[in-house]
């Protein structure tokens, strides 16, 4: 049986499985090695703020919470799924068990994330990201310091950490709000349509145009 849980002190013994997942997964992808010890990632567990994957005592998934600038930013890092195991919409179901997790544990802090990685760019539009500029993200310096260990650090700091090969991607959960609203059919425009001498015809067509943008 596949479990998909918040971590607690009783994974700690999975730490090491998940170090080894990540540096193996970064070696082949030939990508620099954020720097994540075994007891880093104990402490996560711990902590409950992360989700492991758990098939029969076997650990296949992973991904844990970090917070930045007095918690204001919160990223979702360390995504991994086993190689053995991808393709089957796992990692999809991690992500929305940490975004869950983070909204419940922050629910005031932009979510973001920095990535080059196509799935975890669908995966996170799917939960209501957004692109955006670096300058959106944290300026906590701890948070930049883990791109130390990546092959590309030397075009971040060329470029002032204002951009980098990574696309940054930001849930804001007040804008999100906002967008739901806009999103809504604008009772008053129905209402301006009705006050019009408009044609039956006219009016239909006007009323299925408001369905059309509200589905977009
Ligand atoms: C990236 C990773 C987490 C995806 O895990 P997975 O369980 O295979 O992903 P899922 O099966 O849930 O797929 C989710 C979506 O991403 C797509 N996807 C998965 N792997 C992909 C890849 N390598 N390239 C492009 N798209 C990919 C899937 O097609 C799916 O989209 P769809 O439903 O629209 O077809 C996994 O390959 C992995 O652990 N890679 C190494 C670590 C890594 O890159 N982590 C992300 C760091 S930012």
């Amino acid at each position: 049986m596949i479990e998909i849980l918040v971590a607690n002190k009783s994974h700690v013994r999975y730490a090491e499985t998940v170090c080894s997942l990540m540096y193996e997964s970064a070696l082949k992808r030939g990508t620099g090695i954020a720097k994540r010890s075994p007891e880093y990632i104990a402490k996560k567990m711990e902590e409950e703020k992360a989700i492991v994957v758990i098939d029969n005592d076997r650990l296949i998934g992973f991904s844990y919470i970090e917070s930045w600038q007095h918690k204001r930013f919160v990223a979702n890092s360390g995504l991994i799924v086993d190689p053995e195991y991808r393709n089957t919409g796992l990692a999809r179901k991690i992500k929305r068990a940490i975004f869950d997790l983070s909204r419940k544990l922050y629910p005031e802090a932009k979510i973001f994330s920095i990535t080059t990685g196509l799935a975890v760019m669908k995966l996170n539009s799917e939960l209501g990201y957004v692109p955006v500029t670096f300058s959106e993200l944290t300026d906590d310096d701890e948070f930049w310091k883990g791109c130390e260990g990546c092959r590309n650090y030397s075009i971040l700091q060329e470029n002032n950490r204002r951009m980098c090969l990574c696309t940054g991607m930001l849930y804001d959960p007040e804008k999100y709000k906002a967008a739901a609203v806009a999103s809504e059919p604008d009772n008053n425009i129905k209402e301006i349509i009705h006050k019009k001498a408009l044609s039956p015809k006219r009016i239909a067509q006007l009323k299925k145009n408001l369905r059309k943008i509200h589905l977009i």
